[in-house]
């Protein structure tokens, strides 16, 4: 159980870390560059910017370079690849912006409030982009039981950090 959890936690640090730093990180100018869909609505909305998507996907890719260096010293840790590291870190903020661009579409506002899809968008969009790069890594360390831990967990983790990013004024909404 214990295990599991940790393991959960490693594998999915690189996208853990990409998603809050794009919000650390995030400002200025949008990825949508302003500009509408043919609905009229935003494509992306300002909550999705170019330095949130890059500065968080270099972070997670920074966190993920230093668990491969750690992860050969102590053989302990599933090794991940340098490929894995990238599709983990930005895989998870490419995730989160397709959420948004289905949440525009459906008409929510930015930082409109979607449960359970705002807190797993970024840990499905890390899993899709590592299972298109590296099936075969993907299916060797992700099996049934980490899915299903990661799933749970994530929305656990996900509410704390959102509440302490809420608390340091990172973040307009709690969620
Ligand atoms: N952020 C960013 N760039 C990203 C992702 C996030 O700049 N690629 C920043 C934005 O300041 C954003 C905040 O992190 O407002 C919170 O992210 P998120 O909750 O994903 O965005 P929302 O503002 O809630 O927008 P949406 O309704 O589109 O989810
Ligand atoms: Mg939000």
């Amino acid at each position: 159980m214990f295990e599991i959890i940790i393991q959960a936690i490693w594998l999915m640090i690189p996208a853990y870390i990409a998603n809050p730093m794009a919000v650390v990180l995030g400002g200025g100018r949008p990825i949508d560059l302003g500009k509408n869909w043919i609905d009229g609505h935003r494509i992306l909305g300002d909550g999705k910017t170019i330095r949130g998507l890059i500065g968080g996907t270099l972070c997670g890719i920074f966190a993920g370079v230093i668990q491969i260096i750690v992860s050969k010293e102590f053989e302990i840790f599933t090794v991940p690849t340098l490929i894995v590291v990238i599709t983990l870190s930005f895989g998870a903020l490419f995730g989160d912006i397709v959420k948004s661009f289905f949440k525009r579409r459906i008409g929510f506002i930015r930082g409109a409030q979607l449960p359970l899809i705002d807190q797993l968008d970024f840990v499905i969009g890390a899993w899709v982009l590592t299972y298109i790069f590296e099936p075969q890594w993907f299916i060797q360390n992700f099996n049934i039981e980490l899915i299903i831990t990661v799933l749970i967990l994530t929305p656990v983790l996900h509410r704390l950090t959102n509440i302490i990013g809420y608390r340091f004024k990172l973040k307009k909404e709690p969620w």
